[in-house]
């Protein structure tokens, strides 16, 4: 488990899904992510199946929990997929499921920790992320802690009727060293 200030990461469990469903059929949390297709809860099954078989070394995934008071409440979920042993590097990913959640800078506090965890205990080099030209939020976020941009794929997405540019951010280790 990861602990921040304000929220912790900690590993998925099972009964998990109930929330994923909740969140990734909600079509105002899906608008920002690559998803397009109904979440089934046998799709979910599999994804945390394979997360301790044929993933486990490849995928990280933490459920995010804001702690209020005594207890903690899952209010979405990051994490590092695609990890790479040969160049250390990994992709970055993190949703907020719970809206309500948004905006209070929890978002922000949980992809440090999880950086932090990628650079310091998965001793990756490089760590890539993207985000949809729209999601003002999320590319707010990605420079907030540390990313750079590197790059534009244009008119990449198509999402809501129209096809939009997916920004390209990435990190490298001596660069969140120095932060
Ligand atoms: C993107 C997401 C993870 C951000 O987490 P969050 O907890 O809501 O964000 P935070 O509060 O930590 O930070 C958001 C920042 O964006 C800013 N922001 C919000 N709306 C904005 C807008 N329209 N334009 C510019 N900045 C904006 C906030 O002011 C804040 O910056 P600040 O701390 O300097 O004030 C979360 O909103 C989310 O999960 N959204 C839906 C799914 C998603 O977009 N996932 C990412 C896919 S790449």
């Amino acid at each position: 488990m990861l602990k921040g200030k304000s929220v912790l990461l900690r590993q998925v469990k099972r009964s998990d899904i109930s929330y994923f469903l909740k969140w990734f059929n909600d079509s105002e949390v899906i608008q920002y992510l690559c998803l397009y297709l109904p979440m089934t809860e046998m799709a979910e099954e599999k994804y945390i199946e394979e997360l301790g078989t044929t993933r486990a070394k490849s995928d990280v995934r933490f459920v995010i929990e804001v702690v209020e008071g005594a207890s903690t409440k899952p209010i979405g979920n990051c994490g590092l997929h695609e990890i790479n042993a040969k160049d250390h590097s990994a992709n970055f990913g993190i949703v907020i499921g719970e809206k309500d959640y948004w905006n209070k800078g929890y978002g922000t506090e949980a992809a440090r920790l999880l950086i932090n965890y990628g650079f310091q205990q998965l001793n990756l080099h490089r760590i890539s992320s993207a985000a949809f030209d729209f999601n003002e939020r999320s590319i707010k976020l990605h420079k907030k802690v540390g990313f750079r941009e590197e790059g534009r794929l244009r008119e990449a997405m198509f999402k809501n009727g129209q096809y939009h540019d997916e920004v390209q951010f990435g990190i490298l280790r001596e660069e969140w060293r120095g932060l």
